[in-house]
């Protein structure tokens, strides 16, 4: 058997992320608010939706349930998330799951056959491509974009100092102890804090800062660039072609 590339092809990273992480993320139900509200603004319905390193498929399932005329594209490169966000749009038709990685270009092939794409969602997942291929990434996706269409990437980016990266570490953990504290009285913090700092998939990694990120954005052509949500190392930022 061949060892994954990367942790998240493991079943218990991603199982640990589904069941543990994800819905303890602060601030998740606005910065999917957020991303709606653009998407209503700056596109026309029927539009094309790409999830990006989709996991569940919880940014993209979000938009398909606000603009049910939309088609979505979901897509992943670890086997237990595509499990995951194939059983979660088995009922609409309107969504199609893909199986391709983004560390390379030849992530393009698996969605060429949908023409221009209108908008690219992301949450949480080029923060682990080099800052090289991340750019390149960002303009494969330029690319793909219809006219006007629209990029948006809820993402893990870099704090200014260690002191910030301090103070989103003790942030995030109070989220995750009063998540897990829900169905286990008796969990304690330090434990939660523990298993946050040793966590596997933290070696792969990668945070850029966001402004640093928008720039990059603005020289592929990207307009209207801006980090439309940031608390201390989560973002969303993007633009549209
Ligand atoms: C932290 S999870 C986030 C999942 C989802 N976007 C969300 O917001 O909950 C990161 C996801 O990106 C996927 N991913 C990471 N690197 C990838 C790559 N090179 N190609 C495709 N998917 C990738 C992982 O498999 C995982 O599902």
């Amino acid at each position: 058997m061949t060892a994954p590339k990367s942790q998240w092809q493991t079943p218990e990273v991603a199982l640990s992320f589904l069941e543990g992480v994800r819905s303890a993320i602060p601030g998740a139900d606005l910065q999917m608010a957020i991303m709606s509200k653009i998407v209503e603004q700056w596109c026309r319905p029927p539009f094309t939706i790409l999830d990006l390193g989709c996991g569940d498929g919880v940014l993209g399932r979000y938009l398909l349930d606000r603009f049910p005329t939309a088609q979505g594209i979901f897509v992943d490169f670890s086997e237990p998330m595509l499990a995951a966000v194939r059983h979660q749009v088995s009922h609409l038709p309107q969504a199609q799951v893909r199986v391709a990685d983004f560390g390379t270009a030849e992530w393009v092939e698996a969605v060429a056959d949908q023409g221009a794409i209108d908008v690219v969602i992301s949450g949480f997942a080029i923060h682990h491509q080099p800052d090289d291929r991340k750019q390149a990434l960002y303009a494969e996706i330029y690319d793909r974009l219809a006219p006007d269409g629209v990029f948006l990437n809820l993402e893990h980016v870099a704090s200014a100092t260690p002191a910030g990266e301090v103070l989103f570490d003790e942030f995030f953990i109070d989220d995750l102890y009063a998540f897990h504290a829900q169905t286990n009285p008796t969990v304690e913090r330090e434990a939660i804090a523990d298993k946050y700092y040793r966590r596997d998939d933290k070696v792969e990694n990668i945070l850029a800062p966001v402004d640093q990120q928008c720039q990059w954005l603005r020289d592929i052509g990207f307009r209207d660039v801006d980090c439309f949500f940031k608390t201390f190392e989560l973002a969303l930022f993007g633009g549209r072609k």
